[in-house]
């Protein structure tokens, strides 16, 4: 799980850095002075890590933040970046020197924000508000923190570059000279990257293949609720998720996603289904709600949040043409609530049924979770990790799950949970929904 670091002052990235390794003659001696190691000689090294005193940061990283390592925090503006990253000061100043450098607030707006977050210093915590590169690496030359935090890379520049910041070559020269910074000296570095909506363009995503971590903060503004993803991780994997909520005093964790996002749930109201689908390693129980109604209008609309919208088109085409519920001069709205997405296959069957139930105006029952993927036959299909997901639904008191056939003979349910195996979504909505009205008629089809 563990892998090697890198050789240490070697940034990654193709030159354009100015200089450093170019035009050195080495002869063939030279070159032949170090002998490759054999695999057996390589003794495994390990990272010396710390915590952030965030477990979600923490397990997203891979289990604390490497030393020497350089982390870019991505996501749009106003999702939370700059107040992850502050928060994590309180806990990180109790232990190290940090120095957090910013461009886009002044430090009586940091010290406002910090307040707020309920942040101390500890007396090892500057505030510098720069942008000009140069001037960062002197103060950190001269601080020499353990840990520097940069908000954002967008801001800073170097003078010796025509460019604006924010443009391309800007972004990637300061990137490559923090990760230098990181790599020669030690430092712990954490960058903030801006996403745009149209795809960044002097975003995170140019600088993903040079730093050692990427790290991605989303969520819906409008909603409380985020998530961290790694999308890039040299010290871990790229699997786990960490979650949050955005409260006035900061950032929460949580650690019980599932029980967050089922709070308020209708019962026994037609259109909702509960889902469960692996967010990396972690199941995840999610509440997905439909409305279907007569169209007052001649085409149907279709609006789809949380998940994908031509897979929801696919479900209802399934559900009408497999199933026998019509849906064609219907409006269809379907939610995933919350503000979460759920994309994976696992949530096909949840979102149909949820559409189904609408559609007949019949409540799903309450305690019945749904898993399974739809193929265009409407046959049901196995999914990843059955066991860890009915862990989590029997975790969370329910004692109905509706599974695909396939591929789960030899499945046990957890205890306290029926499971009911069903081989098409018509014997899914036989168990739940009752049988589909008779179809009405159809002058061609
Ligand atoms: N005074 C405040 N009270 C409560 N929440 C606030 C306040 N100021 C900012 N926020 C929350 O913090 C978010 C901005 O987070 P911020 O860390 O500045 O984002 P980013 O750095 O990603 O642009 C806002 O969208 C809002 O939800
Ligand atoms: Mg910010």
């Amino acid at each position: 799980m563990v892998e090697a670091p890198r050789e240490p002052d070697r940034p990654a990235g193709r030159g354009g850095s100015g200089g450093s390794g170019g035009g050195r003659a080495v002869g063939p001696d030279t070159l032949m002075a170090r002998t490759p190691p054999l695999l057996e000689e390589v003794s495994l090294v390990g990272e010396a890590r710390f915590s952030t005193g965030l477990d979600e940061l923490d397990r997203v990283l891979g289990g604390g933040a490497v030393r020497g390592s350089l982390t870019l925090f991505g996501g749009e503006p106003g999702i939370g970046k700059s107040t992850l990253l502050l928060q994590i000061c309180d806990s990180l100043s109790r232990h190290f020197n940090v120095l957090y450098v910013s461009g886009e607030e002044s430090t009586s707006q940091i010290k406002l924000r910090a307040d707020r977050l309920r942040v101390r210093g500890h007396g090892r915590l500057r505030l510098l508000t720069e942008t000009n590169l140069d001037a960062v690496l002197a103060a950190a030359e001269s601080l020499s923190p353990d840990i520097l935090i940069a908000d954002s890379i967008q801001t800073l520049y170097r003078d010796t570059l025509q460019a604006a910041p924010g443009n391309v070559g800007q972004v990637k020269e300061c990137t490559m000279a923090l990760m230098s910074l990181a790599k020669g000296k030690g430092v712990t570095v954490f960058v903030i990257g801006h996403v745009n909506k149209e795809g960044a363009i002097a975003g995170p995503k140019v600088l993903e293949h040079m730093v050692d971590c990427v790290l991605y903060f989303e969520g819906e503004r409008q909603h409380a609720y985020r998530v961290l993803r790694a999308a890039k991780n040299r010290f871990g994997s790229t699997n786990e998720i960490g979650m949050f909520e955005m409260r006035e005093e900061g950032l929460a964790e949580v650690p019980n996603p599932s029980a967050f996002l089922l709070a308020g749930r209708p019962i026994g109201v037609s259109g909702t289904c509960v889902a469960c689908v692996l967010e990396g390693t972690r199941p995840v129980l999610a509440e997905v709600q439909a409305l279907v109604t007569p169209t007052s209008f001649g085409v149907p609309r279709r609006m789809v949040s949380g998940f994908d919208y031509n897979r929801a088109m696919l479900l209802l085409a399934v559900l009408e043409k497999r199933a026998g519920v019509f849906t064609g001069n219907r409006d269809a709205y379907i939610n995933v609530v919350g503000g979460f997405r759920l994309d994976e296959p696992g949530a096909d069957l949840p979102t149909l049924l949820a559409c189904a139930s609408s559609a007949q105006d019949k409540p799903i029952p309450g305690n019945l979770c749904a898993i399974g993927e739809v193929g265009l036959a409407g046959e049901l299909r196995a999914v990843s990790a059955l066991p860890q997901r009915l862990g989590e639904v029997a975790r969370l008191g329910f004692t109905r799950c509706i599974i695909p056939k396939q591929g789960t003979q030899n499945l046990v349910a957890p205890e306290g949970l029926e499971i009911t195996r069903a081989r098409h979504v018509r014997d899914a909505l036989g168990e739940l929904v009752g049988k589909p009205e008779s179809p009405p008629p159809r002058s061609q089809s």
